[in-house]
């Protein structure tokens, strides 16, 4: 359970969604969290994947096609534009792997204003006592002003309707990564 901040993420979401059901990668890169996801949710479920990079989407679709996946949407776009995707649909959970594709682009980062506007999307197609995973990186350039876009955001959501909870590393050093996690009540 300790072993890394991604297994960290992905264990709470197994802990909240559920097969069948349909659920998005917000940010694709590599692949990695699509893949986990198309497992959780099965051959039943649906995951929408999204990247603005082309080089992100053609990895992710390499990684499902090895693991003969098919239950996946890949989007080359934008996850602030999620509407135009998804329409009167529930979402079972969602991941966020803010920063920049690893062994890429460093200047291609997730930005806070885009970042909160597909939160803010999310959570109004979410399900009750369903989960927005955030793995905030911000060592690198403009991740503090993501950062705290974020946590501007997420600090004024009513305590009635959503829990935030954030979790990360005390004894790590050099910016650690940390987790942020919104459920709808
Ligand atoms: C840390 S990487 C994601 C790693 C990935 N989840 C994995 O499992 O390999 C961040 C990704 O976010 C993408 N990205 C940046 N801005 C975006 C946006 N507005 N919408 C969707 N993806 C975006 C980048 O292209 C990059 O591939």
């Amino acid at each position: 359970m300790l072993k890394g901040i991604l297994n960290y993420a992905h264990y709470l979401l197994e802990g909240s969604v559920e097969n069948g059901e349909k659920v998005v990668d917000a940010t694709c890169g590599n692949g990695n969290d699509t893949l986990f996801l198309s497992r959780v949710v099965g051959e039943n479920g649906h995951v929408y994947a999204f990247d603005i990079q082309e080089q992100a989407i053609a990895n992710t679709r390499k990684k499902l096609i090895s693991n003969e996946k098919t239950n996946v949407s890949l989007i080359h776009d934008s996850h602030e534009n999620i509407s135009d995707y998804i329409k009167n649909q529930e979402i079972g959970g969602a991941i966020f792997n803010l920063g920049y594709l690893p062994n890429s682009d460093k200047t291609v980062i997730t930005k806070g204003g885009s970042t909160v506007t597909a939160v803010d999307k999310i959570l109004s197609l979410l399900k009750k006592d369903g989960l927005i995973v955030l793995v905030v990186y911000h060592g690198h350039a403009g991740g503090k002003d993501e950062k705290e876009s974020l946590l501007r955001y997420l600090l004024q959501l009513d305590q009635k309707k959503y829990t935030v909870l954030r979790y990360g590393f005390i004894n790590q050093k050099n910016d650690p990564p940390f987790i942020l996690a919104i459920q709808k009540r």
